[in-house]
């Protein structure tokens, strides 16, 4: 896409397990524009983490093209492919794993910086890390800085892994499932602080979650893509997602929000999955890998080829549906 300043075209990747190749992401196409904030979204084990490991450049993909402000990652040499992985940062789910529990929080936040040369000595590598400290909130920074690990709390470890995705001044951050793992009483403020931090840095960002109500939270101004069993099924503007959701998944997934009003819940419309199963990745079902669960199946139409993502009638999202990009209007199964 023109102007994206990450991109991902035809990504496919697979992992081996024993002799059986395990198709985890299929024909990916991502673009990420400067500052927007996207979402990925989908149940456990859709590919997420897989995703945001390509978009930054921590694993390869099997097949298909990165493309970093216009360039193919796999043509970038020396100083310019340094600048890529520099200027796309990713924030670990697990805050408790990703940090090193022999490193101090000053000697894990310096490194980057002199590997990066971003800094010349101590006394510069300090004050840089003192600057970090206090943009995650972490103050004062004197009582933190010269900690382990495990003398913080799991929120504290989180806002420095905050930090940490922040040494290197990024264009893109991948936040992957980063307050899933700290206290629902705290996600909130880490929520805010990272919204800021994103409109103070002019970052993109890339929020992974499973959590359709967090991505509604916190991508309202952004996009939203869902992926299910390792593609992306629907991608649009958040705020007509949500209004108006297409792929017969991505309603599922909002039905299954609960409202604020319980009343409201209660009277929501509940949609009933001809099954509760989700297919195995190295045994999905020919055709639209949602078909065997949808309530819209459609036969010989749904099972025979895979959905491509294209535009549905009167609006800018991308659905990857048969009946719906076809124009049809979706009747329940059996009709
Ligand atoms: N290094 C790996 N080796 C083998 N399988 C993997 C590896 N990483 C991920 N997978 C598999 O790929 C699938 C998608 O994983 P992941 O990208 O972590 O999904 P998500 O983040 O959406 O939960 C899962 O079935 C997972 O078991
Ligand atoms: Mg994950």
């Amino acid at each position: 896409m023109e102007g994206a300043i990450l991109g991902l075209e035809g990504v496919y990747r697979t992992f081996k397990k024993g002799r059986t190749l395990i198709p985890v992401l299929q024909d990916i196409d991502l673009n990420v524009m400067p500052q927007e904030c996207i979402c990925l979204v989908g149940e456990s084990g859709c590919g997420k983490t897989t995703t945001g490991k390509i978009l930054s450049g921590l694993l390869k993909p099997s097949r298909g093209r990165v493309f970093f402000e216009g360039k193919d990652t796999t043509s970038l040499r020396g100083a310019a492919y340094n600048a890529y992985r520099r200027a796309v940062q990713i924030i670990h789910q697990d805050p408790y794993a990703s940090l090193n529990p022999a490193h101090t929080i000053y000697s894990t936040l310096s490194f980057p910086l002199f590997r990066h040369k971003l800094v010349k000595h101590y006394n510069e590598a300090r004050e840089r890390v003192a600057a970090l400290l206090e943009m995650v909130d972490l103050t004062p920074v004197a009582d933190v800085i010269d900690k382990y690990p495990h003398q913080l709390s799991g929120g504290q470890r989180q806002r420095v892994g905050i930090a940490r995705a922040l040494t290197t001044n990024p264009r893109v951050i991948v936040a992957d499932e980063a307050v899933s793992m700290v206290d629902v009483s705290i996600r909130i403020g880490l929520l805010n602080m990272m919204g800021r931090l994103q409109a103070e840095l002019g970052a993109a960002l890339v929020f992974i979650t499973h959590d359709l109500a967090l991505a509604k939270y916190f991508a309202w101004e952004g996009r939203i893509a869902v992926m299910y069993l390792g593609r992306i099924v629907e991608i649009g503007r958040t705020q007509e997602v949500i209004a108006n959701p297409q792929h017969p998944y991505t309603r599922v997934l909002l039905s299954a929000i609960p409202e604020a009003d319980p009343e409201r819940t209660r009277h929501k419309q509940h949609i009933q999955l001809r099954s509760e199963d989700i297919p195995r990745l190295t045994e999905l079902p020919p055709g639209c890998a949602f078909h065997p669960r949808c309530p819209w199946f459609v036969p010989g139409m749904c099972d025979s080829e895979v959905p491509t993502l294209e535009r549905g009638a009167d609006m800018d999202t991308r659905v990857a549906c048969h009946p719906l990009t076809r124009g049809e209007p979706l009747t329940l199964y059996p009709a």
